[in-house]
């Protein structure tokens, strides 16, 4: 087993999962002040401090992604903040893609960018404790996107981008999300993120990436979220297991799902659906910004010196995911 096979499969493996915390501070402002929270790095630390002292994520979280200001930040009580995600045995690790901007002649279209200076910036965060990356590629979708140009360009990213961490010693988390908006059907998006998946692994192999030192996370397949022809939580988990059965290479240890905009509901009992059904070798399980930690974030802006509310809330969340990614969790549990 190679070290970064060893690697992927500690933040996976027995119904552990991702947290996605590395909001930029443009979207990290947007979620702060959608709760009235003033958007300083202080508050920014102060919750994610909070979140990472919960007593679940030595349980349910196997890795945390930061942004950079959060991964060079101290805790109010002295620790790094990679040393305290440590402690709880979760492994730090770290964004490095600098967003998506407009695609040249394709200005619907977004190109994520970061690969210049990259092999640097590897290594600095190597050095603050960070073990796994992550770079998001993000496609439109409807009958015109996306394009080949699209589907292309972000491959060819995230191969590269893979190529670099694994050089230096870390598991890149490769990321294509096909993008909910629209009122595209359930059956194009299965068509259009098996074609983006499958371009991608393309890209990785001719890269030389070890897939077995790869996490992949991917959309689930679903109606837009304008669409009138939304489909059931069961056909999510069928046509998900489809898609990804048909397009990733058996070596792939795990698939962690981007939660994208369902609610923390929907997010788990669709996972549930995936583990009950998973007729894959593949670890399923979650890499989840939003339906992690929404809630979490309204019982903290209630009051944000009280820690303990916004720990429990963190906690369910957590533990609920955590019994998703093993098709055991329930509307009973989730409700108790
Ligand atoms: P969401 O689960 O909120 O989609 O965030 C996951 C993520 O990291 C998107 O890049």
């Amino acid at each position: 087993m190679s070290e970064l096979n060893k690697i992927a499969l500690k933040i996976i493996s027995n119904g552990k999962g991702i947290l996605a915390a590395d909001e930029s501070n443009a979207t990290m402002t947007k979620r702060l002040e959608s709760v009235n929270i003033t958007s300083t790095p202080e508050n920014r630390l102060l919750f994610r401090e909070i979140i990472f002292s919960s007593k679940n994520m030595k349980e349910c979280i196997g890795g945390v992604i930061l942004y950079d200001e959060t991964i060079n930040q101290i805790t109010s009580f002295g620790k790094s903040i990679p040393d305290l995600i440590s402690s709880s045995d979760t492994i730090p690790g770290i964004k490095v893609d600098t967003g998506a901007k407009d695609l040249a002649n394709s200005s619907e279209e977004k190109i994520t960018e970061g690969l210049d200076g990259l092999r640097e910036r590897l290594k600095k965060y190597y050095k603050l404790g960070a073990r796994f990356t992550k770079w998001r590629g993000v496609y439109a979708l409807s009958d015109r996107y996306p394009s080949e140009l699209a589907i292309h360009s972000n491959a060819h990213a995230l191969a590269r981008y893979s190529a670099l961490v694994q050089e230096n010693g870390m598991v890149p988390i490769v990321e294509p999300e096909v993008l909910m908006d629209g009122d595209h059907s359930a059956d194009l998006c299965l068509r259009k993120t098996s074609e983006v998946i499958k371009r991608c692994f393309e890209e990785l192999i001719l890269n030389k990436v070890d897939l077995s030192g790869i996490i992949l996370k991917p959309n689930m397949i679903l109606a837009g979220n304008k669409s009138k022809n939304k489909i059931s939580n069961e056909e999510v988990s069928q046509k998900t297991l489809e898609c990804l059965k048909n397009s990733v290479p058996s070596e792939v240890p795990g698939i962690a799902f981007l939660s994208g905009g369902q609610s923390e509901i929907e997010a788990t009992e669709n996972l549930n659906l995936i583990n009950k059904n998973n007729n894959t070798k593949f670890i399923m399980t979650y890499s989840y910004g939003r339906a992690l930690q929404k809630s979490a974030l309204k019982k903290w802006s209630k009051n944000i010196k009280d820690r303990e509310p916004t720990q429990n809330t963190f906690n369910h969340r957590a533990k609920m995911c955590s019994l998703a990614a093993k098709g055991k969790w329930s509307k009973e549990l989730e409700y108790k």
